[in-house]
C-alpha cells in the first residue's frame, strides 16, 4: 500500500498518517498547502509534499515517483459558517480542485480513493440514529460541496474505475499522544472548551437551550479521531472486495452540549463558565449515526467510545503542546 493523502498535515489527516505508518503502509506521502494544517503534525516517515489538490502537475509527478496506488482525500475547506457567507471559496476548494485532483489520479492511474465525507450531507434528518439511507439534504455550502463531490465520484468510478469510498464522518474529536486539534479561528466545541479550561478564553458559547433534547441543548456524535483514522486502513483493505459505497462514522451515541461542558469538568478539574445564547440558524438539534454498515461491512469498532476518553485525550495533548505545533 503506497498512499497519497490530501490534507494529512490537518487535524484528522495527522491521525491517519500515523495509522496507515503502524499499519504497515509501504509509502505514505502527504500532500498539504499548510493553509489550516501544520507541518509538524506529519508524523515521520511519511513525507509532505508542500502544494495545491489542484496543481496537476506536482499531483501526477508526486504520484508517479513516488508509485502511489490509493488516494484518501481530505483536504477541504470545511468550515460551516464560513461555507455560508463565502459559498464561492467552497465549491472552488471542495469541488473544483477536488475534480482537478480526480482528473490528476486517473491520469497517473490511481484507481483507489477514500473520500472524507461529513454528516453534513444529511443537513436536518428527520431519523435518528442517522443511515446511509437517509436524505441527502445539506443545509449548508459545505455539506453540498462534499456531497458534489461524492456525486462526482460516483460517475467518476464507474467511467474510469476508481475504487471508492465516502466516509460520512459525524464529530471528530480527541487525539493521539503526537497528534492534537489546532484550528485558527477554531469551530469545533471540544477544544473550545478545553481552551476555557486552560484559561486561553473566558467562556463557551451556547447556541440555544430550547431544542428537543433532554436538556434542551443540541446532541452530536463524538467519534475518537483514532477510530476514524483507523477506519480508513479498512476502508482501503476493503476496497478490493465491496462496492464503492458511502459509510457512515460515529460513535453510536449522542451527548449534549451541556453533558460535554459537565464531562470536561469533571475531566480537567477546572472550571469551565459558559454562556448561553440564541440559537445559530441550522443547527440540527440531534446528529448520532448509525455506524452498522461499516461496523457489519469492514469490523470497524468505536473502541474509544466514552466522552471522558476523548476528552482526557484532547486534555492531555493541549497540556502537552500548549503553544500547538512548532511554527511552519
Ligand atoms: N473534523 C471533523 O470533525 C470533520 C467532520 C466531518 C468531515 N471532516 C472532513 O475531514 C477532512 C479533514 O478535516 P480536519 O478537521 O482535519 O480539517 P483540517 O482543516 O485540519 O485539515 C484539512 C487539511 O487540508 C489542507 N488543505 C485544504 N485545502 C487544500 C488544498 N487546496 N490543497 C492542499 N491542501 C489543502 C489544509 O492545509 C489542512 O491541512 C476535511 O475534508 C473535512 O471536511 C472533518
Amino acid at each position: 500500500m503506497r498512499v497519497l493523502v490530501t490534507g494529512g498535515a490537518g487535524y484528522v489527516g495527522s491521525v491517519v498518517v500515523e495509522e496507515l505508518l503502524a499499519a504497515g503502509a509501504e509509502a505514505v506521502v502527504v500532500l498539504d498547502d499548510l493553509s489550516s494544517g501544520h507541518a509538524g503534525a506529519v508524523s515521520l516517515p511519511a513525507r509532505l509534499v508542500r502544494g495545491d489538490i489542484a496543481d496537476t502537475d506536482l499531483v501526477i509527478r508526486t504520484c508517479r515517483d513516488c508509485r502511489i496506488d490509493v488516494a484518501v482525500h481530505m483536504a477541504a475547506s470545511s468550515i460551516v459558517g464560513e461555507s455560508m457567507s463565502d459559498p464561492a471559496r467552497y465549491y472552488r476548494n471542495n469541488v473544483t480542485k477536488g475534480l482537478a485532483l480526480l482528473d490528476a489520479l486517473v491520469t497517473a492511474g490511481v484507481g483507489r480513493l477514500v473520500f472524507s465525507s461529513t454528516a453534513a450531507v444529511y443537513g436536518d434528518p428527520m431519523v435518528s440514529p442517522i443511515t446511509e439511507e437517509a436524505d441527502l439534504s445539506p443545509t449548508n455550502t459545505y455539506g453540498e460541496t462534499k456531497l458534489a463531490f461524492e456525486r462526482a465520484l460516483r460517475w467518476y468510478g464507474g467511467a474510469y474505475g476508481i475504487r471508492h469510498a465516502c466516509l460520512r464522518y459525524f464529530n471528530a474529536a480527541g487525539a493521539t499522544v503526537a497528534s492534537g486539534e489546532q484550528h485558527d479561528p477554531e469551530t469545533h466545541l471540544i477544544p473550545i472548551v478545553l481552551q476555557v479550561a486552560a484559561g486561553k478564553r473566558s467562556h463557551v458559547p451556547v447556541y440555544g437551550d430550547t431544542y428537543a433534547t433532554p436538556d434542551g441543548t443540541c446532541v452530536r456524535d463524538y467519534v475518537h479521531v483514532s477510530d476514524l483514522a483507523r477506519a480508513h486502513v479498512l476502508a482501503i483493505e476493503g476496497l478490493s472486495r465491496n462496492p464503492s459505497r458511502a459509510y457512515n462514522l460515529g460513535s453510536g451515541g449522542g451527548y449534549s452540549v451541556k453533558q460535554l461542558i459537565d464531562a470536561a469538568v469533571e475531566v480537567t478539574g477546572r472550571a469551565i463558565p459558559y454562556e448561553m445564547g440564541p440559537r445559530r440558524a441550522g443547527d440540527a438539534a440531534v446528529l448520532v449515526a448509525s455506524s452498522d454498515l461499516i461496523r457489519t461491512e469492514l469490523s470497524w469498532k468505536a473502541e474509544k467510545q466514552d466522552l471522558r476518553v476523548i476528552l482526557a485525550d484532547a486534555w492531555a495533548w493541549l497540556l502537552a503542546h500548549p503553544a500547538g505545533y512548532r511554527a511552519d
